[in-house]
C-alpha cells in the first residue's frame, strides 16, 4: 500500500533504521520507520487515509506517528540533510538526499534502508557497510565527532553491543573513551540521561549493559562515587529474576503494575546518602512517583526484613507488608539472602495478598449491631482472626464477631 501510494501521488520513500536492521537479523520490530524525499506529514496524511489508526503530527520536525490498533507505529520522516557533515567542496553534496539522511544517522548497522516504491521494491541501500557490520556484529560510527554531537549515542552503542551480542569496534570505542574524557555527558540534560536509562532498564540483557557501563566508567561520570560491584550487578540480576517470576505468576491476575526502574534505581543508589538520592532523581527528573517509591524501599529495606525476621502469624505479615510498595517488598526478595525472610514474602505475595473476610457490614446490621465506626474494627478483626486460620468458613466469621 505505502509503495502503491507512494508511486501514484509521486513520492520517493524508504523503509529504514532499526527496523530494516532487525528485519535482517530475523527479529521482530513494531516500529517501522520511513524516510521520505518529500513532504512527510502529507505523505504519512494520505496512508493514514487507507489503515486504520492515530495519525499524530509534528510539523516543527516535519515528522508524522501513525499507531495501529494491532500495536505497530510507523514513523514519517521527511529526509534530513544536514550541511556540516558534508563541507560544500565534498563531492557528496551531489549525492542522494537519501544517502545524507542516513549519514548523520548512529550505527553503520543503522544506516541500512530498502526503497518502497514499487518500481523498485524491495531494493536494499548499503552505502556505509551496514550489512557487513551486521554479519561481523560490529558496532561502528560514520563520523568521528558523533559521540561529541549526540552523546546519547554512547549509550544506544553499548545497549546494542549487549542486546545483539555484538562489538563495538575498535576506532569506536577510542571515539567513545575520548567523548568521555571531555565530559560530554556533563552537558547532557537530566532528562535525556534518564530516557537512555530507562531504555537500558527495558533491555532483556541490562545487567550486561550496566556491566559494561561501569567498565568504561560511564557510572562514575553521571553518578559521582556511584559504585558498581559485582555484588550489585548479582543483585540487578536478582531484581529482573524476581520481576520475571511475578510477572509469570501474575499473568492471569492482572496485579497491579510494578515499576521496573524504581527497583533498579533502588538497587543503583541504594548505598548513597539520601539527599544524593534526592538530587540524583532531581536531576534526572523521574516523576514524583517512582521517586516515592525509590526513596521508600531504600528507606525501609532494612526495616522491612528485620521486622519480617520475627513476624510469626499471618495477620502480622499482612500487617507489615500491606502499606509497603510492591516493588520495596520485590526488591527486598532481591537484596536478602535470609532464606526465611523471602519464604514469609512469597506466602504473603501466593497466598494471602488480597484476602479478606466474607461477611460484609450487612451481617453485621442482621446481627443487630449498631452501624458505626465499631463495623470497620469489627470486619479488621475477623480478618486478622481468618489470616491466621481461627475461622474458616462465613459463620464461624459471624460467630467470632459475637463473641
Ligand atoms: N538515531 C540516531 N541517533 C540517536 C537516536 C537514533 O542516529 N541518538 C537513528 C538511528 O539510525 C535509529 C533511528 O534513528 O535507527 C531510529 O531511532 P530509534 O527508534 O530510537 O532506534 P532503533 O534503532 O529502532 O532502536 P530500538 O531498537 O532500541 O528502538
Amino acid at each position: 500500500l505505502i509503495g502503491q501510494k507512494a508511486d501514484k501521488e509521486g513520492f520517493k520513500v524508504y523503509g529504514v533504521g532499526g527496523f530494516i536492521r532487525d528485519l535482517l537479523l530475523g527479529k521482530d520490530n513494531l516500529d517501522i520507520d520511513l524516510v521520505i524525499e518529500q513532504d512527510a506529514i502529507s505523505f504519512a496524511k494520505l496512508v493514514s487515509k487507507h489503515l486504520n489508526g492515530d495519525l499524530k503530527t509534528f510539523s516543527q520536525f516535519q515528522t508524522a506517528r501513525l499507531t495501529l490498533r494491532s500495536g505497530t507505529r510507523i514513523d514519517f520522516a521527511t529526509a534530513r540533510i544536514e550541511y556540516y557533515a558534508f563541507p560544500a567542496a565534498s563531492p557528496e553534496v551531489e549525492e542522494s538526499t537519501i544517502k545524507q539522511d542516513l549519514y548523520r544517522r548512529d550505527f553503520t548497522i543503522n544506516t541500512l534502508a530498502v526503497e518502497l516504491n514499487c518500481n523498485s521494491f524491495g531494493k536494499l541501500l548499503d552505502f556505509f557497510g551496514g550489512t557487513k557490520d551486521l554479519k561481523k556484529g560490529v558496532i561502528r560510527v560514520l563520523y568521528n565527532l558523533s559521540f561529541v554531537e549526540d552523546p546519547t549515542r554512547i549509550f544506544r552503542a553499548i545497549r546494542f553491543e549487549s542486546r545483539f551480542n555484538f562489538n563495538i569496534e575498535e576506532q569506536t570505542l577510542i571515539f567513545i573513551k575520548n567523548s568521555l574524557e571531555t565530559g560530554v555527558l556533563d552537558k547532557l540534560p537530566g532528562e535525556r540521561l534518564y530516557e537512555e536509562l530507562r531504555n537500558i532498564v527495558d533491555e532483556d540483557e541490562a545487567v550486561n549493559t550496566f556491566r559494561r557501563m561501569d567498565e568504561l566508567g560511564i557510572f562514575t561520570k553521571i553518578f559521582p562515587n556511584l559504585n558498581v560491584s559485582q555484588d550489585k550487578l548479582v543483585k540487578l540480576q536478582n531484581i529482573y529474576d524476581i520481576l520475571n517470576w511475578y510477572e509469570r505468576e501474575n499473568k492471569q491476575k492482572q496485579e497491579k503494575f510494578v515499576s521496573k526502574e524504581a527497583m533498579v534505581f533502588s538497587c543503583l543508589l541504594q548505598d548513597q546518602p539520601l539527599p544524593i538520592i534526592s538530587s540524583i532523581l532531581e536531576r534526572l527528573k523521574v516523576p514524583q512517583k517512582i521517586r516515592d517509591v525509590i526513596i521508600t524501599t531504600v528507606k525501609e529495606t532494612e526495616s522491612l526484613s528485620s521486622k519480617l525476621e520475627y513476624t510469626e502469624k499471618n495477620s502480622e505479615l499482612v500487617q507489615n507488608l500491606e502499606e509497603i510498595p510492591l516493588e520495596t517488598i520485590l526488591f527486598v526478595l532481591a537484596d536478602k539472602e535470609n532464606q526465611k525472610i523471602k519464604n514469609k514474602i512469597y506466602y504473603y505475595l501466593e497466598e494471602l495478598i488480597g484476602a479478606g473476610v466474607s461477611i460484609t457490614g450487612e451481617d453485621l446490621k442482621t446481627l443487630g449491631i449498631k452501624p458505626g465506626p465499631v463495623y470497620k474494627t469489627a470486619l479488621e478483626e475477623v480478618r486478622k482472626a481468618r489470616l491466621d486460620g481461627l475461622v474458616t468458613t462465613p459463620e464461624e466469621e459471624l460467630e467470632y464477631v459475637l463473641d
